[in-house]
This record gives structure tokens, C-alpha cells and sequence, in this order.
């Protein structure tokens, strides 16, 4: 039997720009919930459900999600009745992002690849998808996405929004984050426990460095105590939380096995920074929004339309609905 989920298409090479994606994607306590969190999941799954069941697709029809990190998308089909259950080809250029995507079965291809650069012959898709991914990519991605679709086929693509929900909260994650990088709350404490570790005495604390440590950590945790909740500061407040036992602690472990963590911990926080930002420059305005709508016209498309959505009564706009179709 043909093993089609363990396909794996696509060889451009892997931007380094994925790496940030790629770090979230392997890591094995992620669970998805990243965009939008909980509040986002049933508005996003039934806007899936009813694009898919309106396109009317049929098993033997292909759908691309581009972008599709752990495919979402394609597990909102899985509710569907079989027989308008399609296929789904999943791209995304993080590798690891497919990892739980290929565990759907074998109506899921996936393909590591960049949006700017698909690898299919134009016209190959009964429907284009993207959840908060192609305007990571930017606007070529769009043309792109436009020239997959075969005749009459559908565009739907969830775009997040400048100044709405998810951009207030990267951005208040991103400055809680930010100011502990900035301030050297991990340089401070890797360099009070070189100095326990480094040739000392057993038991050594050298109390400058340690007092350094002290200082920059309470600082953090006042900058926390007055910034709005946020992922990011839960995220903060924990590791915080963890470097403070980590030096009250410092003889009961190796010194290669503490200072290995605390460089795990600052690469983590690197990445999930450059995440943020780049959640932050994905955000589209209503006049980036006219502009992709040009580009989608000028790709070909019709029945361009935007509007926007709300994830949960009271909040701020959630995202953009985007459609288009290619005429038949
Ligand atoms: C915000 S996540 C969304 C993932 C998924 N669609 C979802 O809703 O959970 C953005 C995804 O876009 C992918 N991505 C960003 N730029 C890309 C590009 N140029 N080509 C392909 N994938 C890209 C990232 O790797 C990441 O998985």
C-alpha cells in the first residue's frame, strides 16, 4: 500500500527564517495553541467547516493550505462527512511544523516549501486555504496562492489583523519578553554561576555577581507585576520562577548541565521573540488589505472581498476573512 502521508515533496532549501517556526514546532510541550488561543478555535473551525462544506468537495479533490503549521485546517475536515472530505496538501517551510500534520492520515500531504515559491503546476487545486500564514510570507505569496487555483476554484484565507486581539497580545508579550533580554537577566545569572562553578571552593558565591542576578531578577518581576496578563508573561513569570531555584540550588547540579539549560531557556526566549515580531509585521491594516486585493485581482481573481472577524463577543477584531475565486 502506498504510504502517501510519509510523502514528503518539495526540496527548495529551508530558509533561515524558518528557524523560529522550527523551534516552536519541535518543541514537544507546544500544543498548538498559538494563535489567537482558545478563544480563536471555534470561530476558526467553524469558518473551515462552512467554507468546506459551501466549496462542496469531494474526496478526490485537492485543497492547499499554505502555511499550514499542524494543519488545522485539515482536521476541521475531519467532522465533515467522508464523502465531502477532501485532500489536503499542507506546505509550510518549517519542517517540523508537518511533523504533526503527516500524523493525520493519508489525505494529507505535506510539503515543506516556501509560500513566495510554490512547487505545483498553476491550476492544480479544487480550493486554497491559509489560517494566519500567508501573510507571513508576504505578497508575492498571494499571487502565488491565486495561480494555484484551477478554474472556478475558491480562495479563503484567515489574515491577522493590525491592532487587533492577537497583535495587542504579541505585543504586550513581546515587551515583557524583550525588556528581561534587554535587561541581561540571563547573563546575569549565567555570570554568578561561572563564578560558582569556574575552579571556586565548594559553596562558593561570589556575592556582586549574585546581588547583579538578584537585582535584575526583581526588576523583571516588577515590570511583570505591572504589565497587562499576557502569554508572554506567564511564560516569563515561570521561567523566572525556574532560574531563581536553579541559583538557590546551583551545587545540586552539574555546572555543564545548569549553564546547558540556561542557554536552552535564552534560545527559547529568542525564538519566541522573533515570533512575536514577526505575528507583529504579519498584522494587515484595511489599506493592506486593498493592496492584496489589487494583487489578487491582478492575479486573475474575482468576488475579492474582506471582512472582519471577531473571535469572541466584547474583544477586539480578531482577524480578516479573505475570499476569492478564480472565474470559471
Ligand atoms: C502563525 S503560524 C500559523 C500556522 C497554522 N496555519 C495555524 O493556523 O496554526 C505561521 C506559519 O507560517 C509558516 N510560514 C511563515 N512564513 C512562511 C513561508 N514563507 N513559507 C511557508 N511557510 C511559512 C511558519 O512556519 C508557521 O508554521
Amino acid at each position: 500500500m502506498v504510504q502517501s502521508r510519509r510523502l514528503q515533496l518539495g526540496s527548495q532549501p529551508i530558509s533561515s527564517r524558518a528557524d523560529h517556526w522550527q523551534e516552536l514546532w519541535s518543541d514537544p510541550q507546544n500544543d498548538g495553541e498559538i494563535m489567537g488561543g482558545l478563544a480563536a478555535r471555534p470561530s476558526l473551525d467553524a469558518i473551515w467547516k462552512s467554507f468546506l462544506e459551501t466549496a462542496a468537495l469531494r474526496p478526490d479533490d485537492l485543497v492547499l493550505d499554505i502555511a499550514s503549521g499542524a494543519a488545522p485546517i485539515a482536521r476541521s475536515a475531519e467532522s465533515l462527512p467522508a464523502a465531502s472530505r477532501p485532500n489536503f496538501t499542507c506546505v509550510d517551510y518549517a519542517p517540523a511544523a508537518l511533523t504533526a500534520a503527516r500524523t493525520l492520515g493519508a489525505r494529507v500531504i505535506c510539503c515543506v516549501a516556501d509560500a513566495n515559491r510554490l512547487p505545483f503546476r498553476p491550476g492544480s487545486f479544487s480550493a486554497v486555504v491559509s489560517q494566519f500564514g500567508l501573510e507571513y510570507a508576504g505578497a508575492a505569496a498571494f499571487s502565488e496562492a491565486a495561480s494555484a487555483l484551477r478554474p472556478g476554484a475558491p480562495l479563503l484565507a484567515v489574515v491577522h489583523v493590525a491592532g487587533g486581539a492577537i497583535a495587542l497580545e504579541s505585543g504586550a508579550s513581546e515587551q515583557v519578553v524583550a525588556a528581561a533580554l534587554e535587561a541581561g537577566l540571563i547573563r546575569a545569572l549565567r555570570d554568578t554561576l561561572a563564578a560558582s562553578y569556574d575552579g571556586a571552593p565548594a559553596g562558593y558565591v561570589n556575592k556582586k555577581r549574585e546581588a547583579a542576578f538578584q537585582r535584575t531578577l526583581a526588576a523583571a518581576r516588577s515590570r511583570l507585576v505591572a504589565s497587562p496578563p499576557s502569554p508572554g508573561a506567564a511564560i516569563l513569570a515561570n521561567y523566572a520562577a525556574d532560574m531563581e531555584r536553579l541559583a538557590a540550588r546551583r551545587f545540586a547540579f552539574a555546572p555543564e548541565d545548569a549553564l546547558g539549560w540556561l542557554q536552552q531557556i535564552e534560545q527559547r526566549l529568542r525564538a519566541y521573540l522573533a515570533r512575536l515580531r514577526a505575528m507583529q509585521q504579519a498584522a494587515r491594516s484595511p489599506q493592506d488589505m486593498d493592496e492584496i486585493s489589487t494583487r489578487l485581482a491582478g492575479a486573475g481573481l474575482v468576488d475579492i472581498s474582506f471582512e472582519p472577524v471577531q473571535f469572541r463577543a466584547g474583544d477586539a477584531q480578531g482577524a480578516w476573512r479573505l475570499s476569492a475565486r478564480r472565474p470559471a
